[in-house]
């Protein structure tokens, strides 16, 4: 999506220009790699550890010898290092939203209509006055009726209002429930009603939709809204029976007209409970205390380089997703800015950007941002789909450009900063760049596992490198993260400084601490950020957390991990997605759909092993343009795409194509699957058959397909 319909990269630059650079930019690096070559090796990132509880293979930081609990000096709550942030950062930008100026509708050809937004600056506000409305929130609050015994929800889209609602109900010891925003309504109802929350903040357009759900819920009381600027929807009060219903700003008058003295949280208490989409059933709400939040922030900020107020970080994932909310509070830690932006609005091409203005990042000019990978694949395959399409110089300058950079970075990281890449830069990427605003200094990347290919891409054509972290809501988004200077791919980095990383044995999948020439395992987190267990379920809590003789928590995280020699980890498996197979092989469902998903036929797969049949099976979302593409060369007739995808020439050109690729990533036999069914509706967070950072959802898929599946195994 950020990619779209970039790439006019290469047009426009003189021929002669070109060639001149490029033979200085292949002469010069070789004189460097003599002078300066040699690969920084060696540098032990993490150091092995003794620590308590089940025996394993532990690994702590090798920076720090002792955990870090909190950042700096001081505060030990999220309230408190909001306060201590907000006088120090007082007259600095904090947060900023972009001022609304117009919205329209267009209709495409075929009568679908599309929501186009003209947005303008960022508006920004200083941390002073963030604190101030923040207070005047909490303030109004209680105002208005909220009881502080009980809970508050957050169910709304990313924008400044959140946070600052967010630390309003810090200010009164209020623990906030929050819920993905796409979430269905049997989950929102669940945990609105498992957490007997009584005042729930939403966006104005989510309104209607509460209001067909607040029957069935009868805690309840207090609904306020966010307005939004320029939307039609008016009508929103009324229709809520007795509900008191208040626009954000009413509350915040009603608090700056009679401020309530602040009723602080302590380190312990709950700060968050977290509903995560699990991949089965329910979604579960995880308890995150202010303690598991401060540390995970405080061993971030060790980790960005020079992370500081002149940071400008744009902000876009939901944070009801844990990633988000621990970047936001790195952020506000650091004193850096924050503006506000939307997936659908990021670039000048997004789709929801009226044609001729401007994209978030190209007005923010972010110096950090965030992405997961599915974000980042895409930015990657709608570039070089760009390079693909303008064929001929600028693809052939665009390899050369790009092997050069990939050969430096592997080689030394001397030279990814040296002159060479200057060059390249001006030449090549400098367009890439710009589309997201052409500062970035550094990516924070997680949510899932990044392909090796797309970090390097994003490396070398975004020039900035691409921390990897690695955790879940259960340890507040902190286990492990990549450093900086590391160049290597495919990695998540050693444990961060505020816990440990150990490995125990999985006996049954075959994976132990003493596995040679690396210790393989269960991943298991331990330290300050594994939070508190999951909400009103003792029973999963007890399964999945321990806590060891010297009063340390662990977290059993179900992936399975290897330690490299220099203290990082490596995501190599997933303890739920390995199947046992009749003949007694252990077939990893998440290792056939990585291979599997590297085919351009493939859009989106999920393996599948009945574990009485000595085979596999899969489920394939086709890639339709590269499929249709062959279709016209193969001289394939067809009607629409799912005709095109029940034909037999189409399934077998696409299972050779990943017999092709199995072969590639070294497969097994058994490993690849026997019969495919290609499915013709994409696989989307909203259709909850993948989640918001776009991981399938296997339970949901399983049963969505149950008649397909049993077809293949027929
Ligand atoms: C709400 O929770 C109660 C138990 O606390 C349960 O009996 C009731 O069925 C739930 N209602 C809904 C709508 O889920
Ligand atoms: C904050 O609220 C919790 C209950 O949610 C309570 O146990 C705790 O004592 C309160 N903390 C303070 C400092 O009042």
């Amino acid at each position: 999506m950020v990619a779209d319909d970039h790439l006019s990269v290469l047009k426009g630059y003189g021929t002669y220009g070109i060639v001149g650079a490029v033979v200085v930019a292949v002469l010069i690096p070789a004189f460097l790699a003599t002078v300066f070559g040699g690969k920084k090796k060696g540098k032990q990132r993490g150091v092995p550890v003794e620590v308590g509880g089940e025996a394993g293979y532990a690994m702590r930081n090798a920076r720090e010898t002792e955990l870090i609990e909190v950042p700096q000096k001081g505060a030990t709550t999220m309230a408190a290092l909001f306060e201590q942030s907000c006088k120090k950062y007082s007259h600095n930008r904090f947060l900023g939203t972009r001022k609304f100026i117009g919205r329209e509708f267009v209709t495409a050809s075929d009568g679908r209509k599309f929501e186009k937004v003209h947005m303008g600056e960022y508006e920004w506000q200083s941390y002073g006055e963030v604190f101030d409305r923040a207070c005047n929130f909490a303030s109004g609050l209680i105002k208005l009726g909220h009881n502080v015994d009980t809970r508050a929800a957050i169910f709304s889209e990313t924008r400044a209002e959140w946070l600052i609602a967010f630390q309003g109900f810090f200010r009164q010891n209020i623990t906030v429930v929050t819920i993905y925003a796409s979430l269905g309504e049997d989950a929102l109802i669940h945990s609105l009603n498992e957490t007997q929350v009584s005042t729930l903040i939403c966006d104005s357009k989510q309104l209607k939709k509460l209001a067909a759900i607040t029957s069935s819920l009868n805690t309840i009381q207090n609904v306020i809204y966010f307005e939004d600027e320029g939307s039609s929807d008016t009508s929103v009060t009324g229709s809520m029976g007795d509900l008191k219903v208040a626009s954000f700003s009413e509350v915040e008058k009603l608090g700056k007209e009679s401020p309530v003295p602040p009723s602080l949280p302590s380190k312990n208490g709950i700060a968050v409970i977290m509903y995560t989409s699990g991949s089965t059933g329910l979604p579960k709400g995880v308890m995150i205390t202010h303690g598991n939040i401060l540390a995970t922030t405080a061993a971030v900020m060790t980790v960005v380089p020079s992370l500081g107020s002149a940071d400008v970080y744009l902000a876009y994932l939901p944070l009801a997703h844990v990633f988000e909310l621990a970047a936001e509070s790195v952020m506000l830690a650091a004193g850096c800015s924050i503006g506000y932006g939307s997936a659908l609005t990021l670039t000048d091409t997004s789709n929801k950007v009226k044609k001729g203005t401007k994209g978030d990042a190209t007005m923010l000019q972010p110096t950090i941002m965030t992405a997961v990978p599915a974000i980042l694949d895409r930015v990657r395959d709608g570039v070089l789909k760009k390079v693909n399409e303008k064929g001929g110089f600028a693809k052939n300058l665009f390899n050369l450009g790009f092997r050069r950079r990939l050969a430096a970075v592997e080689g030394s990281w001397f030279g990814a900063w040296g002159l060479e890449s200057m060059l390249w830069d001006v030449v090549v990427f400098k367009k890439i760049r710009s589309l997201l605003g052409g500062r970035i200094r550094f990516m924070l990347c997680g949510g899932a596992p990044l392909s090796g290919d797309s970090q390097r891409f994003i490396n070398i054509c975004m020039g900035a490198p691409i921390g990897q972290g690695y955790g879940l809501t259960e340890t507040f988004a902190g286990a492990t993260f990549s450093e900086w200077d590391d160049t290597t791919v495919g990695r998540v980095g050693p444990p961060l400084p505020c816990g440990y990383i150990k490995l125990v044995s999985w006996k049954e999948g075959g994976y132990l601490p003493s596995d040679k020439p690396m210790p393989r395992g269960e991943i298991v987190v331990g330290g300050y950020s594994v939070t508190a267990g999951y909400f009103k379920n003792q029973e999963k809590t007890d399964e999945v957390f321990k806590v060891d003789e010297k009063g340390m928590r662990w977290f059993y995280t179900g992936d399975i991990g290897m330690f490299h020699p220099d203290g990082c980890l490596e995501i190599i498996d997933r303890k739920k997605d390995i199947v046992k197979l009749q003949h007694g092989e252990y077939i990893s469902l998440g290792k056939v759909e990585a291979a599997l998903a590297s085919s351009n036929y493939v859009d989106n797969v999920m393996a599948y092993a009945d574990p009485s049949h000595n085979y596999c099976v899969a489920l394939i979302v086709p890639a339709s343009q590269a499929l249709e593409k062959w279709a016209h060369e193969a001289e394939v007739k067809f009607n629409d795409f799912a005709e095109l995808c029940e034909k037999a020439e189409t399934v077998s050109e696409v299972q050779q194509s990943l017999s092709k690729v199995a072969k590639a990533s070294k497969l097994d036999k058994f490993e690849l699957p026997a019969k495919i069914k290609l499915v013709t509706e994409p696989w989307t967070p909203e259709s909850g058959l993948v989640t918001a950072a776009m991981k399938i959802k296997r339970e949901q898929i399983k049963a969505k397909f149950k008649n397909e599946l049993n077809k293949l195994y027929a």
